[in-house]
């Protein structure tokens, strides 16, 4: 009776583990295994800058001992800004140095968030939020119209070497959906004609001007407004008259 029990619950555990083996591998535009290549291998001199130094005594100062891997964010975002906005192999090992951790924890952080690029990108790295709600509102039509005024691919660079696209999920900006972010900008409200003349203007290097397109200051009804659209009332507004003084 054991034995067919357990005879049972192995060929359900055998059939459910093929099941998930033979399920299609998940794909991402991000590198996420290390493959040494002329520009990114261990071999490869980085530095921080001296004034970059002076910015990591200055984080490194905010934690208290033993809690200086706190810092880790921070250090590689500085490494990353400074390579050019991707993050080297050599650069993760400097952080490790300074931190005085192994390696692998620097790796472990920097390949699982998305701000960090483990690919030399352009000078504009045009992200393009498809998450639902950006979706619902059109993200596919700006993401093509990304790829058609770049060049780009979703997770490649343009053939100018000036841009680069990533799709990612939620930016957290999904009120002015549909948006995307360049380098640290975000741009709100995109129609394919506003995003198409972003990209013109940095094509020219010319600074668009951030946030939304639609006419709106941030995030509030394209309508107008719909709630405290009158004076507030005072303090004791409501209060009975047993507990006023
Ligand atoms: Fe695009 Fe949230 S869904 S910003």
């Amino acid at each position: 009776m054991l034995s067919s029990l357990r005879s049972g619950v192995q060929s359900l555990w055998r059939s459910s583990s093929r099941a998930l083996q033979t399920s299609s591998s998940l794909r991402h535009d991000s590198l996420f295994v290390h493959r040494d290549t002329p520009e990114d291998n261990s071999n490869t001199p980085f530095e921080f800058s001296p004034e970059n130094k002076q910015r990591i005594d200055a984080l490194l100062a905010i934690y208290p001992e033993g809690h200086k891997r706190g810092a880790m964010i921070p250090l590689l975002d500085l490494a990353q800004r400074q390579n050019g906005g991707w993050l080297p192999i050599a650069a993760m090992h400097k952080v490790a140095e300074i931190l005085n951790l192994p390696r692998m924890r620097v790796y472990e952080v920097a390949t699982f968030y998305t701000m960090f690029i483990r690919r030399p990108i352009g000078k504009y790295h045009v992200q393009i939020c498809t998450t639902t709600p950006c979706w619902l509102q059109g993200s596919d039509a700006v993401l093509q119209a990304i790829k058609d005024t770049t060049g780009c691919e979703v997770g490649g660079n343009s053939p100018c070497g000036k841009f680069s696209l990533s799709e990612v999920e939620c930016l957290g900006a999904c009120v002015n959906a549909p948006m995307m972010q360049i380098n640290d900008d975000y741009y709100e409200d995109l129609s394919v004609e506003d995003t198409k003349k972003i990209i013109e203007q940095l094509k020219r290097d010319e600074k668009p001007t951030p946030g939304p397109r639609s006419g709106r200051y941030a995030s509030e009804p394209l309508g107008g407004l719909t709630s405290l659209t009158k004076e507030p009332k005072g303090p004791g507004f409501g209060l009975q008259d047993a507990l006023k003084a």
